[in-house]
């Protein structure tokens, strides 16, 4: 990277001079600041393709060379060596714990897992056939009916036990929801599992008998929550930040990147694969799904596929395509969609369309495989992506919440409307 330390930009007679700033890792940004009252001009740059909303240690991701780091440590030796518990450690505080410090943080992220009996009751409004990512939005939002004695965000305490009741509740919301789905009665978390085996026990033990977990499965799920927890700037959490700009309280902010996750062109993406799978059928059919992609009348996409930041193999799907075959041997699951998605993969990676654009699968193409062979329900993806993120979410919250440099978010636009006119009565139009 060039050592700029300033860029200079001529609007006809005036230029202004401005200062460049360097990171850690990545790429040097122009800090245009003083951009508007010297030229009165603004930028734009629709989607923030190349515009830095704010300064962060948390996650670096290189695009072009397919990296991950979560704090500086690669998301490959993560995922070998790490646990999800340990990895949302690691997001919100900076550093691995010791043995000491992980003792703590588990014993305490468990005995913050149950719900307010009262939560029951906003489930029952729900209809059974609810998306469970309706019921989550709705569900982590109202939260803060239940702590407004513990949101004074000016006490870090109080900030750091909202993290703690996030990591620890969201996971036994999303069972609830899935539980209501089915018509189940809610199981409550067992403070005496680990945090991926309390979430599997409390979506998938009937009271009649206890749940026979298979380590693969919780292992599987632990792998790919790791892999979910965080990923920079990406749309939920710069909406997590936008909303944290106002002094919102951590449950909104929570709930709003719940909200944006749902998305089909963001976390939905997961569900939408297996779906596009599914319709897709099987390997004969894949030439004609490419086809379609590249048809820009037609609005499809293969989802699953591209993205914004890299232009390589999303590190993150090379690390689950490795794992689905494992799994699904392991679990004796033979799923004809595996072959639809790897014929599907083999013909995009070698299609002009694809390679030009740089499209390659990304971490929901092979995801939704692994969760159909766990036994989750296509509607419950984007919630798996949900209890992940919300690790990355509370990180980049308690970050802002200390960044002397935070200020509230307030993008400009351009004016596309009428120039100003005068009101006509309605017998004059
Ligand atoms: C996630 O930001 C993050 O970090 C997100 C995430 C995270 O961990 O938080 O990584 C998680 O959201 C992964 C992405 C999941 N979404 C999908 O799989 C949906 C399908 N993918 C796309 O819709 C798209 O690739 C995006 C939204 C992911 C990225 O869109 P961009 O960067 O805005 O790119 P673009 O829409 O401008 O596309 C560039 C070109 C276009 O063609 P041209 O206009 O240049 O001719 O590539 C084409 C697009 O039409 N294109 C695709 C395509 N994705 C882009 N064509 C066919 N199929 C696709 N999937």
């Amino acid at each position: 990277m060039s050592e700029l330390d300033q860029a200079t930009l001529t609007a006809g007679e005036k230029s202004v001079v401005m200062p460049v700033l360097k990171p850690t890792l990545g790429n040097s940004c122009v800090d245009i600041s003083k951009l508007t009252k010297e030229t009165g001009l603004f930028t734009y740059d629709s989607g923030y393709t190349a515009t830095a909303s704010c300064k962060s240690a948390v996650t670096y991701i290189d695009g072009d060379a397919g990296v991950l780091l979560y704090r500086g440590y690669p998301i490959e030796q993560l995922a070998k060596n790490s646990s999800f518990l340990e990895v949302a450690y690691l997001l919100m505080n900076g550093e691995l714990p010791t043995a000491d410090e992980f003792a703590k943080f588990d014993h305490e992220v468990a005995h913050h897992t149950m719900m307010h009996e009262a939560f029951k009751n906003f489930l029952g409004g729900f209809r059974h056939d609810a998306h469970p990512m309706a019921m989550m939005v709705g569900m982590v939002g109202s939260m803060a009916a239940f702590y407004h004695n513990t949101l004074d965000l000016e006490d870090p305490e109080q900030r750091r036990l909202a993290a703690i009741r996030l990591i620890a509740k969201v996971p036994t919301i999303a069972a609830a929801c899935y539980r209501y789905s089915i018509g189940w009665p809610v199981r409550f978390p067992r403070n005496n599992h680990a945090y991926v085996d309390r979430f599997l026990h409390m979506m998938f033990e009937v009271p009649s008998e206890p749940l026979d977990l298979n380590p693969v499965a919780a292992k599987a799920l632990d792998l790919l929550f790791i892999l979910h927890a965080d990923h920079e700037q990406n749309a939920s959490t710069s909406t997590v930040r936008m909303v944290g700009s106002t002094g919102a309280n951590p449950y909104a902010c929570v709930a709003a990147g719940v909200a944006a996750l749902w998305g089909p062109a963001h976390g939905g993406a997961n569900e939408a694969v297996l779906k596009m799978l599914a319709e897709i059928g099987k390997p004969e059919s894949v030439s004609s799904a490419i086809d379609k992609a590249k048809d820009k009348e037609s609005g499809f996409r293969l989802m699953g596929f591209g993205h914004r930041v890299y232009k390589n193999f999303d590190p993150r799907a090379k690390i689950i395509r490795e794992m689905t075959h494992e799994v699904l041997a392991e679990l004796g699951v033979n799923d004809p969609m595996l072959e639809v998605a790897l014929r599907l993969e083999e013909a995009a990676l070698k299609d002009d369309y694809f390679v030009q654009r740089k499209l390659y699968p990304n971490v929901d193409f092979y995801s939704g495989i692994i969760y159909k062979a766990l036994n989750i329900p296509t509607e419950m993806f984007t919630v798996m992506f949900a209890i992940a993120r919300t690790a990355g979410w509370v990180a980049h919250w308690l970050e802002q919440q200390v960044d002397p440099e935070a200020k509230i978010g307030r993008p400009r636009q351009i004016y596309t409307g009428y120039a100003e006119r005068d009101y006509k009565g309605i017998d004059q139009r």
